[in-house]
């Protein structure tokens, strides 16, 4: 049997399992971590093979998913060992900022093909959105593999590696969760009740954004719709533009480009 294995059963494998469960893939999926507790759980939750030895995991994959945290990438590779890869096999690393140079530098074989996919987590209810990037010489016809495992989830975008990273800190669900968040507590703040806070902060966000990717409106006319002059909304915007929030949006970037520089030194 050769499966869809992943190394690492934390947040973002949890989240795949479970959108590929609910879209109905059928394949068998395979877990590796070193915490039986959440092998367990995965294996509860969606029905997946659990597997604690790791070469056995390795041995099992047809497509092998590399879901571990950057820090702990090198020492996972270097753990399964270059002459254990003698067949081909399709190797995706989720991990952020780390370059397909150093993944195959620490894992090779004369048929292993490396990938990059970048995956938001709300790939769980099917609507995620997938980057990936493929190593030089990686199969024309195996590219497919990688596009149609995630599409299963989501939307997928080939981007070229040296915009991966600016388009992983960019596209991250948590800009709108923290957005959410900091709006939730800001109207809290003057006044509002947690319930109708969460329910004004959702509209805010999610109905704007729905109307913008309808498509039949550019965001400057919907901006300018939105903020009569002299009124609230153009009283809010202008004030948090003066507070240095478009400035605090690029350093908020620029830190994240930094942070994916440092996992592609260590
Ligand atoms: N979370 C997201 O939304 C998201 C989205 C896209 C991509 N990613 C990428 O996906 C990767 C995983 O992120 P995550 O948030 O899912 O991390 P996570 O929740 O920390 O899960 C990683 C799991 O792998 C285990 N692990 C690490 N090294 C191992 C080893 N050598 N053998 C067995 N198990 C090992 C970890 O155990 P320990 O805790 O004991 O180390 C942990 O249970 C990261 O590289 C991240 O950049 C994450």
């Amino acid at each position: 049997m050769k499966a869809t294995v992943f190394l690492g059963g934390g947040r973002i494998t949890g989240a795949l399992v479970a959108g590929l469960r609910l879209a109905g893939y059928a394949k068998p999926i395979l877990v590796h971590d070193r915490h039986a507790r959440k092998l367990n759980e995965l294996k509860r939750q969606y029905g997946v093979i659990v597997e604690r030895d790791l070469h056995r995991a390795v041995e099992s994959a047809r497509v092998l998913i590399i879901a571990v945290r950057p820090g702990s990438v090198r020492g996972l590779l270097k753990e399964i060992g270059t002459e254990k890869i003698l067949r081909p096999m399709i190797v995706v690393s989720l991990a952020a900022g780390v370059p397909l140079s150093k993944l195959g530098s620490y894992l090779r074989g004369p048929g292993v093909k490396w990938a990059r996919a970048m995956p938001s987590p709300v790939c769980r209810s099917g609507l995620g959105l997938t980057a990936v990037a493929f190593s030089r010489g990686f199969p024309a016809g195996r590219r497919a593999e990688v596009r149609d495992l995630f599409g299963v989830v989501g939307a997928v975008l080939e981007i070229p590696e040296k915009q991966f990273d600016a388009f992983t800190v960019t596209f991250s669900s948590s800009h709108g969760y923290h957005a959410l968040a900091a709006l939730i507590s800001a109207a809290e703040k003057i006044g509002l009740d947690r319930k109708r806070a969460r329910l004004a902060a959702a509209h805010a966000l999610a109905d704007g954004i729905a109307v913008w990717r309808e498509g039949k409106s550019s965001l400057e006319e919907l901006l300018h719709e939105a903020a009569t002059p002299g009124g609230t909304a153009a009283a809010v915007m202008d004030a948090m533009n003066r507070a240095g929030y478009r400035q605090a949006t690029v350093r908020g970037l620029r830190a994240g480009m930094k942070q994916a520089a440092r996992n592609a030194r260590d």
